[in-house]
């Protein structure tokens, strides 16, 4: 069968209005949020949700407000056409894209702000990003009205602010997080993966391979998270270019720091490294530290 070509909705009035009836027919809405240059870790988030749902939308936006100055809103890859077509082959029935314009129009003034968790990783590192993350996500469940929606594991603290927001606010959506597609050789896919070079590409895998070091090492028991990292900090220096900006072992509920031998807890292994001018972030969750 052909796939369809989905559907192109610009305007968030249309898009409520469209929910509502989808809702009033009694169809279940999964919901899929990107900044589009999809790959296939975000089609891997559209075939999931496609299983779970009567109607699955997804949008793509590139988010001014979750961007610093000095980051890559400018030169974020942008290809409409392409992202509705790799949509559509993974099932989406309606990719929503607004305009900046539309999603925040002169007068704009109102802002989602989750404290706490935001402060550390990337919330450290990018001043502002979270709010802006949390901001449009309750913009975009307003306007989509999903019943399901999907995020990656890719970006757990992401996950972890979207989770506190939605329980603190009371968002009536089933949240489902899906485990960090990689390519073959373990790096992450990412649409930032484009800016690197061919050598920082050929490089870029001994990241995972640094968070696999530290997952082997938390697992042997009576480790220091301190010393884990030690080790994860110098295979990285040892064996590429990169510029380390963190390296975290971290409960994997409060995100706070742990330092001490690491005792049977979730835990989050998160890193934060630059090649060049490309960020590049990736995780391990290991559910239970000793199991
Ligand atoms: P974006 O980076 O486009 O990612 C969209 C979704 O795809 C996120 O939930 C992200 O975690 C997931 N994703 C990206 N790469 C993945 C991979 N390799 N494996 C699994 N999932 C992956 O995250 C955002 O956009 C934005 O912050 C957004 C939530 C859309 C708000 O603007």
């Amino acid at each position: 069968m052909p796939t369809a070509i989905p559907i192109v909705e610009r305007s968030p009035v249309a898009m409520q209005r469209m929910a509502d009836a989808w809702r009033m027919a009694g169809k279940r809405i999964a919901f899929v949020p990107t900044m589009g240059g999809l790959h296939e870790g975000h089609t891997t988030l559209m075939r999931n949700a496609r299983h779970n749902a009567d109607v699955l939308v997804a949008s793509v936006f590139v988010n001014p407000t979750q961007f610093g100055k000095g980051e890559d809103f400018e030169r974020y890859p942008r290809m409409l056409d392409r992202d509705v077509q790799r949509a559509g082959e993974a099932g989406v029935d309606l990719v929503f894209a607004p305009d900046a314009g539309a999603m925040y129009p002169a007068g704009y003034g109102t802002y989602v702000d989750v404290e706490g968790i935001t402060t550390v990783l990337e919330g450290a590192a990018r001043p502002g990003h979270f709010r802006g993350v949390a901001t449009v996500v309750t913009k975009l469940l307003n306007i989509v009205k999903p019943h399901v929606v999907y995020f990656g594991q890719k970006d757990a603290q992401q996950v972890a602010v979207i989770m506190r927001m939605m329980n603190d606010l009371n968002i009536d959506i089933t949240l489902v997080v899906v485990p960090t597609v990689r390519e073959p050789d373990g790096l992450a896919m990412s649409s930032r993966n484009i800016y690197l070079t061919e050598q920082q590409r050929s490089e870029s895998p001994v990241l995972y391979r640094a968070l696999q070091l530290g997952e082997r090492r938390l697992r042997q028991g009576k480790v220091h998270a301190a010393d884990a990292t030690k080790e994860m900090r110098a295979l990285i220096a040892t064996s590429s270019s990169g510029v380390i900006e963190y390296i975290s072992i971290a409960d994997a509920g409060s995100l706070q720091e742990l330092h001490g031998p690491v005792v049977d807890r979730p835990v989050l292994i998160s890193l934060a490294v630059r090649f060049g001018t490309t960020r590049l972030i990736d995780n391990i969750l290991i559910p239970l530290a000793h199991s």
